[in-house]
C-alpha cells in the first residue's frame, strides 16, 4: 500500500499533479491538502476510475494530521509563484514558513516519508526542511530531494529543439547546481547522444534552460509561473521514487540533496565548494538515495567556469534557508 500526499494541492502545480498522480498505478492512497478547496479537488478526482483512493483535508479538524498521518512520499507545490520581474528569491518571505510549518506536520506526522520540494527558491526551502527535520531529530537526508526535474526537462526539449530533432525524450543531459537562474548547470558536454554545436548556439541554449521558467512567467502575464510543466516534472520524479521503492533498480535522477548524508556526497562536496546542499544525479533505491554519481571531474573548462557562478549564488540561498530555521526568534 502506497500513501502519497500532495501539500498545496489546489494550487497552479497541485491540481495537474494531483491529477498525474492519481493516475499512477503505483499509488493507492492519495491525500490532497491546501488551505482551500483541496476537499473540492479531491471529490473531483476522485470519479476518475484508477485504484487510487483520493481524499481532501484542509487545516481544520487536525487536517494536517489526516493528510500526513502513513504518507510515503509527501510532494510540497505549495506557496505562492512569480510574477514578471520577480527571481525566485523573491518568494522567500512567504513560501519560507509555508514550507517549515509542512515540514513540521511530516516531522511529527510522517518522519519516514520520502519528501520533495517543489516550493521556490527550491534552493533555499530544501536546507530550511532539512533543519526543521533536524530539529525534530527525524531528517534522513536519504530521503528529502528538491525537485530539480524542469531544469533536466527543458534541457532535453530546448536542445532537441536546437538540434531539430524531433524526440526530445531520446536525450539525457544531467543537469547540476541549484534551480534558479545561473546556479542550474546543464552539462552539455555530457550529454547522449552527444550534442555538437556552435559556440554561440551553445552559450544561448544555456541561456535559455537556465532561464526557461522566466519564459512562462513573462508569457503568462502576471499569471503565474509554469504549472503544467512543473506537474509534469513532479510526477516524473515521484513515478522514479514509487518505481524504485517497488524494486526497479538502476533508476538515476538528477535532484538537490544534502550531499553529506548520501552515499558519495562528501567526495562531492569537496569539489563544488564544500556547498552542503547541490543537485547531482543520484542513483535511487527503496529505501530513498543511495548513492551520488560525481560527474564533476569530468565537465568541461567552459562547465567550470558555470559552476563558478552557481556555487556564489547558491553559497548565499542555502545560508538564507538554514538562517531561517536555525535562527528563527522562537528557536533562541
Ligand atoms: C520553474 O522553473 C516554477 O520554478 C519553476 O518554472
Amino acid at each position: 500500500m502506497v500513501k502519497a500526499v500532495v501539500a498545496g494541492a489546489s494550487g497552479g502545480i497541485g491540481q495537474p499533479l494531483s491529477l498525474l498522480l492519481k493516475l499512477s498505478p503505483y499509488i493507492d492512497e492519495l491525500a490532497l491538502y491546501d488551505v482551500v478547496n483541496s476537499p473540492g479537488v479531491a471529490a473531483d478526482l476522485s470519479h476518475i476510475s484508477t485504484k487510487a483512493k483520493v481524499t481532501g483535508y484542509l487545516p481544520a479538524n487536525d487536517g494536517l494530521k489526516g493528510a500526513m498521518t502513513g504518507a510515503d512520499v509527501v510532494v510540497i507545490p505549495a506557496g505562492i509563484p512569480r510574477k514578471p520581474g520577480m527571481t525566485r528569491d523573491d518568494l522567500f518571505n512567504i513560501n519560507a514558513g509555508i514550507v517549515r510549518d509542512l515540514i513540521t506536520g511530516i516531522a511529527q506526522y510522517a518522519p519516514k516519508a520520502f519528501v520533495l520540494i517543489i516550493s521556490n527558491p527550491v534552493n533555499s526551502t530544501v536546507p530550511i526542511a532539512a533543519e526543521v527535520l533536524k530539529k525534530h531529530g527525524v531528517f534522513d537526508p536519504t530521503k528529502l530531494f528538491g525537485v530539480t526535474t524542469l531544469d533536466v526537462v527543458r534541457s532535453e526539449t530546448f536542445t532537441a529543439a536546437v538540434l531539430g530533432e524531433s524526440d526530445p525524450s531520446a536525450f539525457k543531459i544531467p543537469v547540476i547546481g541549484g534551480h534558479s537562474g545561473d546556479t542550474i548547470v546543464p552539462l552539455l558536454s555530457l550529454a547522449r547522444p552527444a550534442v555538437t554545436i556552435s559556440d554561440s548556439d551553445r552559450d544561448a541554449l544555456i541561456k535559455r534552460i537556465q532561464f526557461g521558467g522566466d519564459e512562462v512567467v513573462e508569457a503568462k502575464e502576471g499569471k503565474g509561473s509554469a504549472t503544467l510543466s512543473m506537474a509534469h516534472a513532479g510526477f516524473r520524479f515521484v513515478e522514479s521514487i514509487l518505481k524504485a521503492v517497488a524494486g526497479e533498480t538502476g533508476i538515476v535522477e538528477n535532484t538537490y540533496v544534502y550531499l553529506p548524508g548520501i552515499p558519495g556526497g562528501s567526495e562531492t562536496k569537496s569539489d563544488v565548494a564544500g556547498l552542503d546542499f547541490f543537485s547531482v544525479p543520484v542513483e535511487l533505491g527503496a529505501d530513498g538515495a543511495v548513492k551520488v554519481q560525481n560527474i564533476i571531474s569530468s565537465v568541461s573548462e567552459y562547465e567550470k567556469s558555470l559552476l563558478e557562478v552557481a556555487y556564489k549564488g547558491l553559497s548565499t540561498s542555502i545560508q538564507k534557508g538554514v538562517d531561517f530555521v536555525v535562527n528563527a526568534p522562537e528557536s533562541k
